[in-house]
């Protein structure tokens, strides 16, 4: 197994988890205190470890062509191992994460880096009002490795998993007001059944939203063990792919409104990426692969056509080149070690003006 792309945090006891968190704010300042603040206030989360194996990891830091003197933002720190890498070659890294466990994590695994890597909280789609706040409105790289780490689908208590029972909750922030278990209890019928055909591509989307309001009319869907079951009843259980693996992506992106941020993020990089900045984001399934490949197609693009024009015209949204044609994949060895892998789609552009 190629374990070498795995990290864990050390399960700290609250006592030392203490003194790490005075030693982490005494060296990293200002910036370890989002993290620590965390820390202090949830130590029966402290003391867990995080882990999460990267996905194409060289893969992608080659396409950021980071060095000394480069700022990259990690938009989706995680347990910081595409940071990680980054900061080993030279690069000022600054990460952002919605999530309190990974901000933890990363910054007790990466202090060593000391000025060079700075944690940063909030939700990548407010991320040039993150780095205003820093004074800084130019990057030189921009990385998004999308969706939800195997921490948080691997701790039953985030309530994101069909395979293990915890409460139906599924926020990355910890903190949001929106949890599944209000989707799920409170949504009209028509909305879940939308959400499930849109974000889950559920042909069985008004079916299963029917037997949610039925079921949640006898007593509230508190569990993800009951939210599955009630899928179940549905889809009876065939072949190797749960048949809550639809419904609960569906839940996770329409909670987390993660296509939204996506967009939001994917605008920004045209106005904080300088010329020669790049830009790497990993996709895990069609949906965002979809809305990564048009926004840069139609960016690299330097003229536009339309049957109803007499010629091609110059096009004005034209701003990037494409780093890879094609989206780059998880090759043989990741495959056979990392199940993840397999859905990984990176693409990447320069800013050429
Ligand atoms: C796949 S993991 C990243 C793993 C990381 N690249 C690594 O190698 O350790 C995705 C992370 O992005 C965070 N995330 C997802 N959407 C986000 C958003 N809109 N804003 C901020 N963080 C987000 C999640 O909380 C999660 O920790």
């Amino acid at each position: 197994m190629a374990w070498e792309n795995v990290y864990h945090t050390e399960a700290l006891k609250a006592p030392e988890a203490g003194a790490k968190v005075d030693a982490l704010v005494a060296e990293l300042g200002d910036d370890a205190i989002s993290a620590t603040a965390d820390a202090e206030t949830d130590e029966a989360v402290f003391g867990n470890g995080f882990s999460h194996i990267t996905v194409l990891l060289h893969e992608t830091v080659d396409m950021l062509a980071a060095g000394p003197g480069k700022l990259i933002v990690d938009c989706t720190l995680g347990g910081g191992g595409h940071t990680e890498l980054l900061l080993e070659q030279g690069a000022t890294v600054w990460g952002i994460d919605r999530d309190p466990d990974a901000r933890r994590a990363a910054t007790l695994k990466l202090a060593r880096f000391g000025s060079r890597f700075k944690v940063l909280a909030g939700n990548f789609q407010d991320v040039e009002a993150i780095l205003a706040q820093q004074g800084v409105s130019r990057v030189d790289g921009l990385l998004a490795d999308l969706g939800v780490s195997s921490h948080q689908l691997d701790t039953a208590s985030r309530g994101f998993s069909f395979r293990e029972d915890g409460p139906l909750d599924m926020r990355m922030d910890t903190r949001a007001a929106f949890s599944a278990r209000n989707l799920v209890n409170e949504a009209p019928e028509e909305e879940i059944a939308d959400i499930l055909w849109q974000f889950g591509e559920e042909r069985a989307s008004r079916a299963i939203a029917r037997a949610i309001v039925k079921a949640r009319s006898q007593a509230p869907i508190t569990t993800t063990a009951q939210l599955a079951l009630v899928v179940e009843s549905v889809l009876p259980r065939k072949g190797r792919q749960h048949p809550g693996t639809r419904t609960f992506q569906a839940l996770r992106i329409a909670v987390n409104g993660e296509l939204d941020a996506l967009d939001s993020l994917l605008d920004s990089s045209v106005r904080l990426l300088g010329k020669g900045g790049r830009m790497a984001v990993i996709t895990f399934h069609s949906l965002e692969d979809r809305r990564v490949k048009q926004f840069f197609d139609l960016r690299s693009r330097p003229e536009i056509d339309r049957p109803e024009w007499p010629a091609p015209r110059p096009n004005p949204d034209y701003c990037f080149r494409l780093l890879s044609r094609k989206p780059v994949t998880a090759g043989e060895e990741e495959l056979s070690t990392n199940h993840r892998s397999r859905s990984a789609k990176l693409r990447g552009v320069e800013k050429i003006v």
